[in-house]
């Protein structure tokens, strides 16, 4: 039986000469730490707007990487968004650390800085935003919030990569800036992210986090090293980053072509009284990762059962953190503790969205969810 095709709701997009880029460093000596990895750094890092980029395993291993440095303990709060894939909690319960959760945006679904000042106590240590959908967090009360307050933040970017604040590319505004190279992202290489940020101290110390906390004492002594705090293997290979590199290269069609198929969607769906279609505010521009849209009045789920039947490969993005069992009986949060978070949750589907969808793609999922409506 033929296998039913699905358009899934994100995919890389990777062409020859990546694969060729790929091929040239497996032939050379080099496959973990070699040149193209601080290349790739600094090609991001240039991107961005920011001096430093340190590369790693993956988005989870950039944020564990940077609450670390940051000095994230046992007993610290952190407020954060709980409406975020797990990673961005969970490294910080790795830390010791208590994720305060604040409510949405009920328009960007991002984090709302008023919610933000109301949970501020002597613990908090951190906010850490996240860019949902590729939208930016409203930078300029946020980092407010943290001058007034002497905060840390750290900016959860996965979702966020080329994305715009006032003019400005995401990167350079927070203390430390989480990327994610996973494959779904607006670049991939294959599993992989990044750590950005200003600061000499912090790009120091994550170079050491990633490499088992080694630290070389002297040019002298090749065999000598010392651990002054124990670190993980947060490595990146060298073949990995040549395909960042390549990947690079388009990125600026890649995110084209993104907002293009957004103009699409949102042309199509936004008389429909069904359907609530993302905002985008005039300050930013967002990279759009994904295109969540919410379903009024109708049952969400029956929408989504369909369209999965009917090859459209949508997704949920997230169940609001908060309502995970073990954030329930770890930390006491319950149904009804973030109720913006909670009803965008219940109407949520996040439609297909990536660089390399034709045409035929997105006029097949517009189709399928006006029909699915009646
Ligand atoms: C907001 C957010 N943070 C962190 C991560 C973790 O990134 P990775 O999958 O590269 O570990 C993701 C990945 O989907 C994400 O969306």
């Amino acid at each position: 039986m033929a296998k039913k095709s699905i358009i899934s709701y994100g995919r890389q997009w990777k062409d020859d000469d990546d694969i060729k880029e790929v091929i040239k460093v497996l032939k050379s000596d080099w496959l973990t730490q070699g040149p193209k990895v601080e290349e790739f750094e600094k090609a991001v890092a240039k991107y961005c707007g920011v001096k430093y980029g340190v590369a790693v395993s993956s988005g989870t291993a950039a944020l564990h990487s940077a609450y670390i440095v940051a000095g994230i303990k046992s007993g610290d709060e952190i407020i954060t968004t709980p409406l975020t894939f797990a990673a961005t909690a969970n490294m910080m319960v790795f830390c010791g650390a208590k994720p305060i959760f604040v409510d949405i945006q009920e328009n960007t679904l991002n984090i709302d800085p008023v919610e933000i000042k109301k949970k501020i106590t002597k613990k908090t240590k951190a906010i850490v935003s996240v860019d949902f959908a590729g939208h930016p967090c409203d930078y300029d009360e946020i980092l407010k919030i943290a001058k007034k307050y002497n905060l840390l933040v750290i900016d959860d970017a996965c979702h966020a990569l080329g994305a715009e604040y006032k003019n400005k590319r995401i990167g350079s505004f927070s203390d430390m800036t989480i990327l994610s190279f996973h494959p779904v992202k607006h670049i991939t290489t294959g599993e992989g992210g990044m750590v950005l940020t200003n600061n000499k101290d912090f790009y120091e110390k994550l170079k050491v986090f990633r490499h088992h906390g080694i630290v070389k004492k002297s040019e002298n002594d090749k065999w000598y090293y010392e651990i002054e705090n124990p670190g993980f293997n947060y490595r990146i290979t060298d073949f990995q980053c040549a395909l960042g590199l390549s990947q690079l290269k388009k990125i600026n069609k890649f995110i084209k072509r993104r907002r293009d198929i957004v103009a699409e969607y949102n042309k199509a769906f936004k008389n429909i009284k069904e359907i609530i279609i993302p905002v985008e505010k005039k300050y930013v521009k967002s990279s759009w990762h994904i295109y969540p849209i919410q379903i009024k009045r109708i049952d969400r789920k029956r929408i989504f059962d369909d369209l999965q039947k009917e090859g459209i490969g949508c997704q949920v993005h997230y169940m609001p953190l908060h309502l995970h069992p073990f954030y329930k009986k770890k930390f006491g949060y319950k149904k009804g503790d973030f109720p913006i978070a909670e009803r965008y949750y219940e109407r949520a589907i996040t439609l297909p969205l990536f660089p390399k969808m034709t045409g035929k793609n997105i006029k097949k999922v517009i189709k399928k969810i006006i029909n699915n409506l009646k």
